[in-house]
């Protein structure tokens, strides 16, 4: 095989489908942003939603805009475009609270549908707080298990038995990027009877998720990076229409009652998906989302899956190309149908390399111990700036800069 050229990367770019959605975004030039699977960049018309809602909403109709302006319904219409990026029927999907809570939610609403089972059953490997809630479920009936994949046996299938309550597990792995098969999976714990709750923090927005042709039961995600609703955004809850009318959740706030403006003080919960919603949600994020949805709708979902995939090889056989002797390896699936949009790569001293590249403006993440990631979003990430990027971290690694002792301070909160 013949190594690849700049010209190969700008080629892609060309024959892109996706090309101009990049402009819908605000990116500063020069810089090449590797982490919108951490949080993703302002869509411009984000600016325009916040200040109609600002302005004319909250600034003159005031209260009025409950109902005037939708803001009442604003986690059932966000909730129904989020529906159409994950498989999902409307009315099937809320956007509300966070993805924690929603985590918490979802595990108290499964369990509630299987009454005599006991055990959670989870991957040792998933994103801490997906762990720590389910560690709070269980600190509130101890007699709950929970079982982990990795700590307690080899596999998640192994785990899972008949007297599994609930499997929880992200489709993407926050760290690796190992994509799991949905379908697969439902379909090993349903025929032992167990429900799952699917994580899609690190899929939604990147390939077309089938939660229904899954037969997934319930799902939750964030929206802030790849859906690019801003820092905090809400998150989503997804229940399958089957369970909705038994399904009970514990967080029984108002807006999850039947009808919430009767102030009945008997709670009634609603007989849909609004029975996952608790209290008051944060409009004006909301708003910022809206934004971020609606450039979806112009979107097809499997170009950007394609273009994702063409991106994540084109950054793997790079870096073998001209990155190697330094000691790099890989630490995502080589077969891009088994990942997400993300590379992870494995360094000793990934940190340091990582704040280098960051000098640069080349922004990724690290997570601990040795992962460096690199995520790449379909919607405003060229081939260019996959080979630019792959070139700046050649020079960091052949001058060495990243040694500079500047570069090992370690950041007190987020990397
Ligand atoms: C897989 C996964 N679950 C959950 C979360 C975070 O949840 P929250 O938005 O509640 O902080 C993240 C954040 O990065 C994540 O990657």
């Amino acid at each position: 095989m013949t190594a690849l050229a700049q010209t190969d990367a700008t080629a892609l770019d060309d024959a892109d489908p996706l090309a101009g959605i990049r402009d819908l975004f605000v990116l500063r030039d020069g810089l090449i942003y590797l982490d919108g699977n951490s949080l993703g960049p302002a869509p411009k018309s984000a600016f325009a939603e916040i200040e109609q809602a600002m302005r004319e909403e909250w600034g003159h109709d005031l209260i009025t805009s409950w109902n005037k302006a939708g803001w009442f319904m604003l986690t059932d219409t966000l909730g129904d475009k989020v529906a159409g990026l994950i498989g999902a029927e409307s009315g099937e999907v809320v956007v509300c609270d966070t993805t924690s809570i929603n985590i918490y939610k979802a595990l108290q609403a499964a369990l509630s549908l299987r009454p005599g089972r006991k055990v959670i059953v989870a991957e040792g490997g998933s994103f801490p707080t997906d762990l720590y809630i389910a560690q709070g479920v269980q600190a509130f009936a101890p007699d709950t298990k929970l079982r982990l994949e990795g700590r307690d046996g080899g596999t998640l299938e192994e785990l899972i038995g008949d007297d599994t309550a609930v499997v929880l597990v992200n489709q993407v792995d926050y760290r690796s990027g190992r994509l799991r098969d949905m379908a697969a999976v439902t379909a090993r714990a349903h025929a032992s009877g167990a429900l799952v709750v699917w994580d899609l923090c690190h899929s939604a927005g990147i390939m077309p998720v089938a939660l229904n042709a899954s037969k997934a039961d319930l799902a939750v995600g964030c929206t802030y990076k790849y859906l690019n609703g801003g820092p905090g955004a809400p998150a989503f809850i997804f229940c399958a229409k089957r369970h909705q009318g038994e399904i009970r959740q514990p967080l029984s706030g108002w807006w999850g009652h039947r009808v919430p403006f009767a102030f009945d003080p008997g709670f009634d919960a609603d007989p849909g998906i609004r029975k996952f919603l608790c209290g008051t949600q944060p409009i004006l994020s909301l708003r910022a989302l809206k934004a971020g949805l609606e450039l979806f709708e112009t979107v097809d979902l499997d170009a950007v899956r394609a273009k994702s995939m063409q991106l994540t090889d084109l950054f793997i056989r790079l870096i073998v190309e001209r990155c190697g002797g330094h000691g790099i390896e890989l630490a995502s699936p080589r077969d891009a149908a088994m990942r997400g949009s993300q590379v992870a790569l494995a360094h000793p001293d990934g940190y340091a390399i990582m704040q280098a590249l960051a000098a640069r403006d080349v922004i990724g993440d690290f997570r601990a111990p040795d992962i460096m990631r690199f995520g790449f979003a379909p919607l405003y990430i060229r081939f260019l700036d996959v080979w630019n990027a792959v070139e700046i971290l050649r020079d960091v690694l052949e001058s060495g800069v990243w040694r500079d002792a500047q570069f090992a301070q370690r950041a007190a909160t987020v990397t």
